[in-house]
């Protein structure tokens, strides 16, 4: 128990590619000991031997199916936190916000969707949603709004839906927010009020799953952050194509603070906002 089987070069490039198809997430050659030490766990787990025993068992039907979910909880990072990108939540609170509902306002088509894609446990899809319930007292009155938290890590969309996190997660979160949307728990606990609980629907949804993603339409928002920073630029053109294909024509396209889509998609306008830049169309 425990141990570590040392991978050869062969089966590192066979699981590799496999989980390469899979999720478009690529673990390039430096990531070796990385993913050597993420199947380990799985193979402890399920007892197999050998690298090939275990290639074998996540492709072998509903047995297969269900390892393969551990395995992409295994393999994915899931680092986050509430008010991760200060900087874009004020331009979408104060400037993006505003001119959709001014052009929505005019149709009087009072609805807004938001869409978390790789929300992890939840705290990005959260905070949309404390910043939108403040917009429903003033600009946002009587507006439906749709917030969906989307990850292929179903360990973390259980949390997400559970709503409950630690002091690390709201390290970030101002005082006011802070005060009115979390009851302090012993223990560090910090449990998100219903209400915005609420406000947000999570699922398991894979970004590189062709045929789900034709069916993520029309949202105003869409957060793509530290997610595609996993991918090669073959598998991130190919998912932020589908975001582009899924954002309203006014909308907006956020990623993380240290990406960026040269190189990756030349249809998307880059938009500058004090201390960052969001896409459209
Ligand atoms: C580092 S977290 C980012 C969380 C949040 N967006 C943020 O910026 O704080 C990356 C998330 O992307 C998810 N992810 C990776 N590949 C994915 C895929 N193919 N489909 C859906 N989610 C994916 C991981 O499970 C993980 O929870």
């Amino acid at each position: 128990m425990g141990y570590t089987v040392k991978i050869s070069d062969k089966d590192f490039e066979i699981l590799r590619d496999y989980i390469y198809n899979l999720c478009g997430i690529y673990f390039h050659t430096s990531k070796k000991y990385f993913l050597e030490s993420r199947l380990a766990r799985r193979m402890d787990a399920t007892g197999s031997k050998s690298h090939a025993e275990y290639y074998q068992l996540v492709r072998s039907g509903a047995t297969g199916a269900v390892e393969l979910r551990r395995l992409l909880d295994e393999i994915t990072t899931n680092e986050t936190c509430f008010f991760r990108n200060v900087p874009q939540l004020t331009a979408m609170e104060n400037k993006f916000i505003p001119e959709i509902a001014a052009i929505k306002s005019k149709i009087g088509f009072r609805k807004l969707r938001l869409w978390s894609a790789g929300s992890s446990s939840g705290e990005e899809a959260y905070t949309l949603a404390m910043i939108l319930l403040e917009k429903r007292a003033s600009l946002l009155k009587d507006w439906i709004i749709e917030i969906v938290g989307t990850d292929i890590n179903e360990t973390v969309i259980s949390q997400a839906k559970e709503g409950i996190y630690s002091a690390y997660s709201v390290r970030n979160t101002p005082e006011y927010y802070r005060r009115k949307y979390f009851k302090e728990e012993a223990g560090e606990r910090f449990v998100l009020s219903p209400e915005i609980k609420r406000m947000v629907s999570f699922s398991q949804l894979n970004l590189y799953d062709e045929n789900k993603m034709l069916f993520m339409k029309s949202f105003d928002f869409i957060f793509c952050a530290n997610v595609l920073i996993y991918f090669d630029l073959a598998s991130k053109s190919k998912v932020v194509q589908h975001f582009y294909n899924n954002l309203q024509p006014y909308g907006y396209f956020f990623v993380g603070q240290s990406e960026s889509l040269h190189g990756v998609n030349d249809k998307f306008k880059t938009i500058h906002f004090p201390g960052g830049f969001a896409y459209n169309k």
